[in-house]
């Protein structure tokens, strides 16, 4: 704690707190992590239960309204979503003004960012119809963003929706169908996607979802909050890491060259990691980390290639870090992404829009907390201090003066 009343001539204690390691910024009924337990629940539910009885749907309806649906409600959801998969027409136009070669990322900042422009029905935000629109919106449509972007990146004619398919099996039919044969999506290859979108659903106050709080406690549009999101998602150490952990395998190359890169990582004067180990609040095995090591199995089981040599390396990988001191000693683990990169992979997805499947399933998690966030009485606009460093006070220098 620093007493900055010297500072600031104010009477008052501020904790200087790099990183918000050790400050709640906010109340959340929404997800728990006990990160020395490794354990991870949504709304009370462990993440071991809902990956394997539950679909993303009902996991969806569970973050944003409290509880699991029943038959009737879970039908009534998935109708609502439904009738939203659609974009605006315009909206295609303007994802045509990306270079093709764009990063997914930034298509999807873009084109997230500019529903906001679209949909004035849903921006009252103290209207809770509206924030339930703008949520299922946000939810319906990212799936065919997501696979815009892909298919623009490759020349090919965007998929509309195929709204008689469940979530997952309609996302991976805009991605992979054309207009002229029938695809059907693999139901093992679905269900294990929709596997992915569970556990990446929510988690509680991550970089991404603490700047869409923060973007949104000013008010702000939500589809821009969620715009917010994407942007900081991005990066390699929070949803990147999942790109940065398969380039990484493929740089390794061969189980042989496993214990020079462990080496790398645990040399300070060498600014490489071991990408997809280590977690700001898991200090033991991340849980989303299990299941996706058994769904990156079942998965190369049904694709016929159990013999991978990225999930072999993987392997090696984990088994040779978790045996060494430094590790240990730091209490580093693989987290979700070190296998989602291999799964993903293993579905067809390409490297570049590893991210962006992120985003699609973390949608629900920020516009979950953004809603809780907007009806709480005791919300103000986030507004960290600082411990300023700079200059004291001094005069302008005229021109010739100036150093
Ligand atoms: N490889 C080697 N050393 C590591 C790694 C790693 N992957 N992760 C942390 N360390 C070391 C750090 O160098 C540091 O060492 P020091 O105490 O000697 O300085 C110590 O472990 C603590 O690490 P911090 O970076 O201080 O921990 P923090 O909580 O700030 O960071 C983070 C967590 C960003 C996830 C970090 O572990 C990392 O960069 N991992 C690789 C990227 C990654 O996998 N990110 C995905 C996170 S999960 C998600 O977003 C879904």
């Amino acid at each position: 704690v620093v007493d900055i009343r010297s500072l600031y001539g104010k009477t008052g204690a501020f904790t200087f707190d790099p990183g918000f390691m050790s400050t709640a910024a906010c109340k959340s009924s929404i997800t728990y992590i006990d990160g020395d337990k490794g354990e991870l629940l949504y709304r009370g539910y462990a993440i071991e239960e809902l990956a394997v009885h539950c679909d993303f749907m009902e996991v969806c309806y569970l973050l944003k309204h409290g509880e699991l649906p029943n038959a009737v409600q879970k039908a009534a959801w998935v109708q609502d979503v439904k009738s939203h998969t659609m974009v605006h027409e315009q909206i295609t136009r303007f994802m045509q003004g990306f270079r093709r070669d764009s990063h997914p990322m930034a298509v999807l900042v873009g084109m997230v960012g500019a529903l906001s422009a679209f949909y004035h029905d849903s921006l009252d935000i103290n209207n809770p119809e509206h924030r339930l629109t703008a949520a299922v919106r946000l939810i319906a449509k990212m799936p065919t963003i997501v696979a815009m972007a892909y298919k623009y990146s490759i020349g090919q004619p965007t998929m509309y929706p195929c709204n008689k398919l469940d979530y997952s099996a309609n996302f991976m039919k805009m991605m992979f169908g054309t207009p002229c044969e029938d695809y059907e999506p693999n139901p093992v290859l679905a269900r294990a996607l929709d596997r992915i979108l569970i556990l990446h659903a929510d988690h509680e106050q991550n970089a991404s979802t603490s700047t869409v709080r923060l973007a949104g406690s000013s008010g702000a549009n939500p589809f821009a909050c969620i715009a917010a999101g994407i942007a900081c998602l991005w990066g390699p150490a929070h949803g990147g890491a999942n790109e940065a952990c398969l380039k990484m395998l493929e740089e390794i190359g061969d189980v042989s060259r496993v214990p020079e890169y462990i080496k790398r990582a645990k040399d300070k004067n060498d600014s490489f990691k071991l990408m997809g180990f280590g977690h700001r609040v898991y200090k033991n095995f991340d849980p989303r980390a299990k299941l996706m090591r058994e769904t990156c199995h079942e998965v190369l089981n049904e694709l016929g290639l159990h013999d991978d040599p990225l999930f072999k390396l993987a392997m090696e990988l984990e088994r040779i870090a978790l045996e060494d001191e430094y590790f240990i000693e730091k209490k580093l683990y693989p987290n979700v992404d070190f296998y989602s990169g291999i799964v993903q992979k293993a579905l067809g997805i390409p490297t570049q829009l590893f991210t962006g499947i992120f985003a699609m399933a973390r949608t629900i998690g920020w516009i979950a907390q953004w809603h809780e966030m907007i009806g709480d009485p005791e919300q103000k606009i986030g507004r960290p201090r600082q411990l300023y460093t700079g200059a004291e006070r001094r005069v302008v220098p005229p021109m010739d003066q100036r150093k």
